[in-house]
C-alpha cells in the first residue's frame, strides 16, 4: 500500500518538521498528485495522505462521504476518538454544526466589525515602537503576542491573565519550546479550568465577549468551555504563524513592502499570498463514512484521510511558480481556511490583523531581512517557525 519513494512515516512525526524544511517534500506529493498510507508507528491505526489541490478540495467538499466527528487532527480517528466529537463546533457535524457556527460566527463578524480593529492598532503601534530599539526582532514573538491578545479581548480574558494563556496555548496545539513541561491534553485541561471560572464570572456578570454571548444562547456549560478552548486555540494557534509568516515572506521578496505603500490596493492580495505561503494549518483529518474511493484508492469506512493544505497550496497546477511570494497573486485560491462545511469562522478576523499588520509595516518600514537561523515548529498540527530573527530598514 505504501510507495518506498516516499516517507511517508514521517508525515504524522512532530520530530520531523522541527528538524526538515517540508516544502520539498510537498512540492513532490503535489506534482505527483499522491495518495499514500502512514501505516501505524505515529499513530495507532495509521492514516492516508492526499497533496494536491484538487484531491483534498475533493475530500474535504460539502458532498464528500467524510466526517470531523471523530477528530480532525492527526493522531484522532474512529478508534480514539476526539473527546468534543459531536459538541465543539471543529469536531461536529448536521444540526449541531449549523447551530454551533449561526451562534459562534455571529459573535465573532460583530467584534471583527468593532472592537478587535482598536486591539489590533494598540498592538502593533506597540510592536513598531518596541522593534525600534532593537538591533533584531524575533517575529515568532509578535506572532505569538498579537493573535493571543485578540482571542482574549474576544473572550473577555482580562489583561492579567493573557500571558498565562499565551503560555498554555503552545502546549495545548502542539508546538511549545520544552514539550516535557506540560502534555497537550493537560494544557487544555487548564485552559478549560480557566474557562470554567470565567463562565462563573460572566454568569454574574454578563460582558460583551464571546464567553457571555454562549452563556445568552442557553448552552451547557460543559459546551461553552469546550467551544471556547476550540475558539482560543483556533484563532491563537493558526494565527500566530500567518503572523510569522508574514515577515518571512516579506523578506523572501525585497520590494514587497515599497510596493505595497505605494499601491495600498495590494495590501488584500498580499494578506491572501501570505496565507498561502505560511499555511499555519498544514492538515485536516477526515473519517470516511462508508467504503468509498479517495483519488482513485478505494478506502475503507472508518478510515482516516489526511488533507495536506500545505501541499495544496504549492501546487504548481494551481498557483504558478508557487515558490514565489507574489503580493499581487491572482487568483489565489489557497486552502489555508481549509474548504466545504468546516471552512474557517475566523478568516475574517485573521484577514484584519494581516491587513493591518501590513499597512503598519508599509508605513514604517523599507525592508525585512532575515538576520539569523530560523527554528522550525517541533509539530503536525501546525505549519512554521518557533524562532524566525529579522532585521528591519525603518523610514
Ligand atoms: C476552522 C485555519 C484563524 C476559528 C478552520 C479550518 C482551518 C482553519 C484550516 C478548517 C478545519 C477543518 O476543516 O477541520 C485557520 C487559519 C487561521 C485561522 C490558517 C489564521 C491565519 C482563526 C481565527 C478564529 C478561528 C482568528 C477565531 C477567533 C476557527 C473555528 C473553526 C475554524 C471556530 C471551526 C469552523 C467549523 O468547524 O465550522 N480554521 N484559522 N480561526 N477556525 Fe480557523
Amino acid at each position: 500500500m505504501t510507495s518506498p519513494a516516499y516517507p511517508v512515516a514521517e508525515l504524522g512525526s512532530d520530530e520531523f518538521y522541527a528538524t526538515t524544511d517540508p516544502t520539498g517534500l510537498w512540492r513532490r506529493f503535489a506534482a505527483d498528485d499522491a495518495v499514500v498510507w502512514t501505516p501505524p508507528s505515529t499513530t495507532h491505526n495509521g492514516f492516508w495522505s492526499v497533496f494536491s489541490h484538487r484531491a483534498c478540495t475533493a475530500v474535504l467538499a460539502a458532498d464528500a462521504p467524510f466526517t470531523s466527528e471523530y477528530g480532525m487532527f492527526i493522531g484522532f480517528d474512529r478508534q480514539r476518538p476526539d473527546a468534543g466529537g459531536g459538541r465543539m463546533i471543529v469536531v461536529s457535524e448536521g444540526a449541531a454544526h449549523d447551530r454551533l457556527r449561526r451562534v459562534i460566527g455571529g459573535h465573532l463578524a460583530r467584534a471583527t466589525a468593532g472592537p478587535l480593529a482598536r486591539v489590533v492598532a494598540r498592538e502593533l503601534g506597540d510592536f513598531v515602537t518596541a522593534a525600534r530599539e532593537q538591533p533584531v526582532t524575533d517575529a515568532a514573538a509578535l506572532g505569538s503576542a498579537l493573535p493571543n491578545t485578540v482571542v482574549c479581548e474576544l473572550l473577555g480574558v482580562p489583561a492579567a491573565d493573557h500571558e498565562r494563556l499565551r503560555y498554555l496555548t503552545q502546549f495545548a496545539v502542539g508546538a511549545p519550546d520544552d514539550p516535557r513541561l506540560m502534555s497537550p491534553s493537560t494544557a487544555h485541561l487548564q485552559i478549560m479550568g480557566y474557562f470554567a471560572d470565567l463562565v462563573r464570572h460572566r454568569r454574574r456578570a454578563p460582558g460583551d465577549d464571546l464567553v457571555s454571548h454562549l452563556l445568552g444562547h442557553g448552552m451547557s456549560e460543559h459546551d461553552v468551555l469546550i467551544n471556547c478552548d476550540n475558539v482560543f486555540a483556533a484563532g491563537n494557534a493558526t494565527t500566530q504563524h500567518s503572523v510569522t509568516g508574514a515577515f518571512d515572506g516579506l523578506a523572501a521578496s525585497p520590494g514587497a513592502l515599497e510596493a505595497l505603500r505605494t499601491d495600498p490596493a495590494a495590501v488584500r492580495t498580499a494578506v491572501e499570498e501570505v496565507l498561502r505561503w505560511s499555511t499555519p494549518g498544514p492538515h485536516v483529518l477526515r473519517v470516511t463514512l462508508r467504503d468509498t474511493v479517495v483519488n482513485g484508492r478505494p478506502v475503507p469506512a472508518d478510515t482516516a484521510v489526511v488533507s495536506w493544505l500545505a501541499a495544496a497550496n504549492r501546487d504548481a497546477r494551481v498557483f504558478p511558480d508557487p515558490y514565489r511570494f507574489d503580493i499581487r497573486r491572482r487568483p489565489n485560491r489557497h486552502l489555508s481556511f481549509g474548504h466545504g462545511l468546516h471552512y474557517c469562522i475566523g478568516g475574517a478576523l485573521a484577514r484584519l490583523e494581516l491587513r493591518m499588520l501590513l499597512e503598519r509595516l508599509a508605513e514604517h518600514v523599507t525592508a525585512v531581512r532575515h538576520a539569523g537561523e530560523p527554528e522550525r515548529l517541533r509539530a503536525t498540527k501546525v505549519n512554521g517557525y518557533r524562532r524566525l530573527p529579522v532585521s528591519f530598514e525603518w523610514r
